[in-house]
């Protein structure tokens, strides 16, 4: 997008953390916001700090796991601001555990939030931004999480966020010919909440027990992360740029450097394989 004052932004999870922190970067821009979030008492709050600086926002409470509210959030944003541009999947929960201690409804809620609430998200609101015939764009947050393997105890978190980024490669494919942009963050450590994710754990999900959200000992890397405010800052300027992939730690480049080498050795493996070889498969040493 070129130009987004006047634009309307509707974000998932906007009561804390990094939804937050692009609700203030979006308002500073002079973009309309609609902020989203299941916490009714934390969103309150969160707006009634916009508003007290002069922002043009509203609040609903929606819970991406149901594609009903999400649904409802996408007719009552517009039906408020009268359209919708920007879309911002952003709202994001984890439970740790190695799959022998996770349950199947620590699993379900993982995939439902991260994975699914961004689809429902996206067919949802991406019929609205195309209505309107302006420019716009759609970001989901994913994570480093959604590029490499974070080890032990982070499957369903790994598995849904490398969802969202091939769901965004994949939409941005499809958007090609439109004025509609793509991004997908890839954050690292990040100063947010999320290590209070158990409290927005809806009833027929179960309880988290005393598994933790950060598996290992991740929590003092969440404390000396990032500022979501320069996130939020990020975000913006990805969309006005139309950048696609949104990382807030460029040293992890190296993650993702090692993570492809494994993928090559795969393949050198396989190219000189016996069952390649003997058969004269095409690409193999034999061939
Ligand atoms: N904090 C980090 O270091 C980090 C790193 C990589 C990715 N992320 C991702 O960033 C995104 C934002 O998380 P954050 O770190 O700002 O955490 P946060 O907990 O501060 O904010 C997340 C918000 O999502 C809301 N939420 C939870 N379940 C919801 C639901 N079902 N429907 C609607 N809203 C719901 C919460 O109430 C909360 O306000 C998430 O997708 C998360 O996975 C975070």
């Amino acid at each position: 997008m070129k130009d987004v004052a006047g634009k309307v932004a509707f974000i998932t999870g906007a009561a804390s953390g990094m939804g937050l922190g692009m609700a203030r970067a979006f308002a500073d821009a002079g973009m309309k916001i609609m902020m989203a979030d299941i916490d009714a008492g934390k969103l309150d709050e969160a707006a009634a700090g916009l508003k007290a600086k002069g922002a043009d926002v509203a609040t609903l409470v929606c819970d991406v796991t149901k594609r009903e509210s999400v649904y409802d959030a996408a007719d009552a944003t517009v039906a408020h601001f009268g359209k919708v541009n920007v879309l911002c999947n952003n709202a994001g929960i984890n439970v740790g555990g190695t799959y022998e201690e996770l349950s199947q409804q620590d699993w379900d809620w993982v995939i439902a939030v991260n994975q699914l609430g961004v689809q429902y998200g996206i067919s949802a609101f991406l019929p609205k931004i195309k209505a309107n015939g302006e420019e716009g764009h759609i970001m989901t947050t994913s994570s480093m999480a959604g590029l490499v393997n974070a080890g032990p105890g982070w499957a369903p978190y790994n598995a849904s966020k490398f969802a969202v980024v091939v769901m965004s490669e994949v939409l941005k494919s499809e958007l090609k010919e439109t004025p509609i942009g793509v991004s997908v963050l890839c954050p690292g450590a990040v100063a947010t909440n999320i290590v209070e994710a158990a409290k927005h754990r809806p009833s027929d999900y179960g309880s988290s027990g005393d598994k933790p959200v950060i598996p290992g000992d991740a929590n003092i890397l969440l404390e000396q992360g990032l500022d979501p405010d320069v996130v939020g800052k990020l975000v913006l300027e990805g969309i006005l740029a139309d950048q696609f992939f949104l990382f807030t730690d460029p040293r992890m480049v190296k993650q993702v450097e090692r993570r492809f080498d494994r993928i090559r050795q795969g393949f050198d493996w396989s190219a000189n394989s016996h069952a390649l070889v003997d058969a004269g498969a095409p690409g193999s040493a034999g061939s």
